[in-house]
């Protein structure tokens, strides 16, 4: 795809665009040309320098709104989708009281990112830590909203698995969960999801990252109700963030401010703002170019013997595709396909709970952009042939 230059530059087919993806020319040129002309520190000098680069930071921060339909107050930038859901729960530990009667539940597909700051709160807190079943017959994740009663203080789950690709049917799930318990905070891990579907939701609080929609690492973005925003103590303290501070008492910024102490990545962050106005602009084409390779993927993968795809049993899912092949291991797979300039990942994908769920240790994992082609499959499936050839699996 002649937007993204890594494509002339590298001779390669790239299919692993769950952990991170590639960049096009504008994001890297918005990168460049802010530290060319435009860098200061954002909202700290009253000089015409820095008040430019807070007039792009926060150009960039109305972008991300308006890409997830909300109000900009209501955006906060952290550093990676990670550290946002970390900062979430310990916003809420600080400000609401968890104790042994309470309940929060999160999904065994959830990435670690989503699991263990729950995980670990709860541990903290001694509130019960509730799992919700992934059903190994349907390949489908049992209802959460069963798990949900009058004590679940929260509810966090992923969108969508960056296992299998299995998408959680996120407003449907709010709405049942809402009727059971008005009062659980709804938070969605959209770090998969984002870059495949459109957020619309009406949860209390979701994440993502910037380079898993084609911005810079280093990026990731909370979206809060205000509500909430309002109410929680903010995790980190710090420059930028206070109102005003004194040796006995301090007061906070306005949101979002109080929640991004210290320098953010001001350039990273306007730079992903043109991958998100770039994604925007071709989001159906690219959608319908997803939906034709990973149809196309699948019945490529279906066809060789010995290779089993997670899931993919029924329409709810991304273009991300985990399979283990027979005899093979994941690892070995990838570097045979390495041979063949064809990037794809291997491991638990730090999704433990899962793997364990579906008794392995690894799986093979091919992730699709709208920049892949069906050539690149076809690369991939003669790269799977050639390994089972060399490590001489029928
Ligand atoms: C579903 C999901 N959630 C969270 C994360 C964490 O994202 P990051 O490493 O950008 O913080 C990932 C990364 O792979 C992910 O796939």
């Amino acid at each position: 795809m002649d937007d993204f230059p890594i494509f002339k530059n590298r001779e390669i087919v790239y299919l692993d665009n769950a952990a991170t993806t590639q960049k096009p020319q504008v994001v890297i040129d918005k990168l460049r040309n802010f530290y060319e002309n435009n860098n200061a520190n954002a909202h700290r000098g009253v000089y015409k320098l820095s008040e430019d680069a807070t007039t792009l930071l926060e150009e960039a921060r109305k972008v991300f709104a308006g890409f997830v339909n909300a109000k900009k107050e209501n955006i906060i930038f952290t550093k990676s989708a990670t550290e946002g859901l970390n900062m979430i729960a310990n916003s809420l530990e600080k400000t609401f009281i968890f104790d042994k009667e309470d309940n929060i539940v999160v999904t065994e597909i959830d990435h670690h990112s989503n699991f263990l700051p729950w995980q670990q709160l709860c541990k903290r807190t001694g509130a019960e830590f509730r799992v919700v079943k992934y059903d190994l017959k349907k390949q489908d994740i049992e209802d959460i909203s069963r798990y949900v009663d009058d004590n679940t203080k929260i509810a966090a789950f992923t969108a969508m698995s960056n296992v299998s690709g299995l998408m959680i049917d996120v407003k449907e799930q709010i709405s049942k969960i809402r009727k059971k318990n008005k009062d659980t905070i709804i938070i969605i891990d959209a770090t998969q999801y984002v870059a495949h579907n459109k957020i619309d939701w009406g949860a209390d609080f979701f994440v993502f990252s910037a380079h898993k929609i084609y911005g810079t690492t280093g990026v990731g973005i909370i979206y809060g109700k205000t509500k909430f925003l309002e109410k929680i103590e903010p995790f980190n303290y710090g420059g930028n963030m206070i109102s005003s501070v004194d040796i006995k008492e301090s007061t906070w910024a306005d949101i979002p401010d109080r929640f991004e102490a210290g320098t953010i990545d001001a350039a990273g962050i306007i730079a992903s703002a043109e991958a998100i106005k770039y994604f925007q602009k071709g989001f159906y084409g690219f959608m319908k170019i997803e939906d034709a390779l990973k149809n196309y993927a699948l019945k490529r993968l279906r066809a060789i013997s010995g290779l089993r795809i997670i899931g993919h049993n029924t329409k709810g899912y991304g273009p991300v595709i985990s399979f283990t092949l027979d005899k093979i291991h994941p690892h070995d797979l990838a570097t045979i396909c390495d041979r063949h300039n064809v990037c794809i990942r291997s491991g638990h994908h730090c999704a433990q709970p899962f793997m364990k769920k579906l008794g392995l240790v690894a799986t093979s994992r091919v992730s699709i952009s709208f920049y892949n082609t069906a050539s690149d499959i076809d690369r991939l499936v003669d790269a799977i042939n050639d390994a089972k050839k060399v490590l001489k699996v029928r």
